[in-house]
């Protein structure tokens, strides 16, 4: 099964009006590799002027409220996002599954609230170093799996990003075996849930460290169908190396 290389930059509560000169940057670096599908979820305050230039890159959002409106102070919903141009959208962060309390049923519903507005969701898992030192990080992120995979889950509107907490922003990342390892159970897990032709045209992003001296490395693992970049993914400087290794 062939799947076309996925890479998303995820700028976090980074940027501003003054970085959208990067955003231009990278839509640039997208267009050289029309093979490998690349994208950059900005702050949502950046969406609609980041629409305007970046090229070939699509932009998504960080976060997704599960509800369509309503009373919820400071949220924005999916077609709110989606109005502003994002056509993808990130849920189930680490970062928000921590800081903002995000149980796998939330996060769920918020995939669930992005795809009833035609946005694309990419669902993040990802196992805390003590998990992982437990020797118990595949049954965790399986269940983490489990109980955030939405109702109807298919390729193409959904795409699932592994990051281990404490390779994500730290420069440390799993050994190739170790995001082999996960990446096939992700896969294997998949077909049990969603039939083989699904899961098979699923796409797996690695996130956690990705930068332009791992990556072609990290991309070339079976399972692994391309990334979720933070840190590097800031300038085009960074990020058009990570790009062009998914080619
Ligand atoms: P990082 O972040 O590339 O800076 O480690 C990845 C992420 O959190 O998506």
């Amino acid at each position: 099964m062939s799947r076309r290389k996925l890479v998303v930059g995820n700028w976090k509560m980074n940027g501003l009006r003054a970085q959208l000169g990067e955003v231009e940057a990278i839509g640039k670096a997208a267009a050289e590799v029309p093979e490998v599908e690349v994208g950059l979820c900005v702050p949502a305050t950046l969406i609609a002027g980041a629409t305007g230039c970046a090229g070939a890159a699509f932009i998504g959002a960080q976060d997704c409220h599960m509800k369509q409106s309503g009373a919820h102070t400071g949220c924005l919903s999916a077609a709110m996002l989606k109005e502003a141009g994002a056509t993808w959208v990130i849920v189930g962060h680490s970062e928000r599954r921590t800081d903002q309390h995000e149980t796998s049923a939330d996060v769920a519903a918020k995939a669930l609230a992005a795809r009833a507005e035609g946005l694309k969701v990419i669902l993040c898992l990802g196992e805390s170093l003590e998990t992982r030192d437990s020797g118990k990080a595949i049954d965790y992120v399986l269940n983490q799996l489990a109980e955030s995979l939405p109702e109807g889950a298919a390729p193409d509107w959904l795409s699932i990003a592994y990051e281990p907490i404490w390779a994500i922003g730290t420069g440390r990342i799993p050994t190739m075996e170790q995001i082999e390892e996960m990446h096939s159970a992700i896969r294997t897990a998949l077909r049990q849930a969603i039939g083989a032709g699904a899961a098979d045209g699923m796409r797996l992003l690695y996130g956690g460290s990705v930068n332009a001296d791992n990556a072609a490395e990290i991309f070339g693992l079976a399972d692994v169908d391309g990334g979720l970049v933070g840190g590097a993914s800031l300038t085009g400087a960074k990020f058009a190396p990570i790009i062009a290794a998914a080619a």
